[in-house]
């Protein structure tokens, strides 16, 4: 049975792409080549999401702790998204996909944040599926971004110190406005978060595939779906009943 019978989709899914190195090594070719291929899967993902009714994708494309890596691969990754914006816009706008980036956007280099900015742009008023580029992101570095606005929201005396609530963190997060992701697939048998979406991760469920990415194929991502549909969430409360006010 797959998610493809009539079951209703999950509203977002993120997901972890890890693996694209370790595909090139058990072939004996270069670490890039990994990654050449994982666009490839990239596409073949955003197809599956659109096809099955997933409202929002997000996917891990550069953490901020990537750049420990040797330069030669950070330029790699920086030339495949920029080669995957230029080549794949057009046809997510057709598509009627909507692009939003996320992450930090200070000090990205100036042959990039232009195109992150144009796709965004290009694409704001698509009512499709939303593409989620977690770019240059780190779950920690979000969420202390997100503290100086409101630091600075509360010494300017535009904020009292009491509001700062939940919602008022979330909403000065990276992806104000987008729900917490359902499930979070990680690729490559790792079985960590590695500092992706701490805050929005509250109650995702967490899938863990052995493929590596650039295996990702749709039944990957289906047998993933039905794996997610198969869990009961309960949120805190009890199974098979509905949520009761929450205590504030
Ligand atoms: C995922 O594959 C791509 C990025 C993290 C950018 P990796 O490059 O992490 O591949 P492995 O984990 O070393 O195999
Ligand atoms: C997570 O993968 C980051 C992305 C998929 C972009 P990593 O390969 O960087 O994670 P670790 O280092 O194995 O935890
Ligand atoms: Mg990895």
């Amino acid at each position: 049975m797959t998610i493809s019978d009539d079951r209703t989709p999950p509203e977002h899914v993120a997901i972890i792409m890890d693996g694209n190195g370790r595909w090139a090594n058990a072939r004996g070719l270069p670490r890039t080549v990994g990654h050449r291929k994982g666009v490839e899967a990239v596409r073949e993902a955003v197809r599956v999401a659109g096809d099955v009714g997933i409202r929002y994708l997000t996917l891990f494309a550069f953490s901020s702790e990537n750049w420990r890596r040797p330069a030669t691969e950070i330029n790699d990754l920086f030339g495949l998204l920029r080669m995957f914006i230029r080549r794949d816009l057009a046809e997510l706008h057709a598509e009627n996909v909507k692009v939003r980036v996320i992450g930090d956007r200070n000090n990205l280099r100036d042959d990039i944040l232009p195109l992150l900015i144009e796709a965004e742009e290009t694409t704001r008023d698509n009512t499709g599926l939303t593409l989620v580029i977690a770019f240059n992101y780190g779950a920690r570095d979000e969420i202390a971004r997100a503290a100086v606005t409101l630091a600075r929201e509360v010494a300017e005396g535009r904020l009292p110190p009491e509001a700062l609530t939940v919602e008022a963190i979330g909403e000065r997060l990276d992806t104000a406005g987008i729900p917490d992701p359902d499930v979070i697939i990680r690729t490559s048998g790792e079985e960590r978060l590695s500092n992706f979406l701490l805050w929005q991760a509250a109650y995702s469920e967490l899938v863990f595939v052995p493929e590596y990415w650039p295996d990702f194929s749709r039944e990957v991502f289906l047998g993933a779906l039905d794996r997610f549909a198969a869990r009961e969430r309960r949120f805190g409360g009890l199974a098979g009943r509905p949520p009761v006010a929450v205590r504030s």
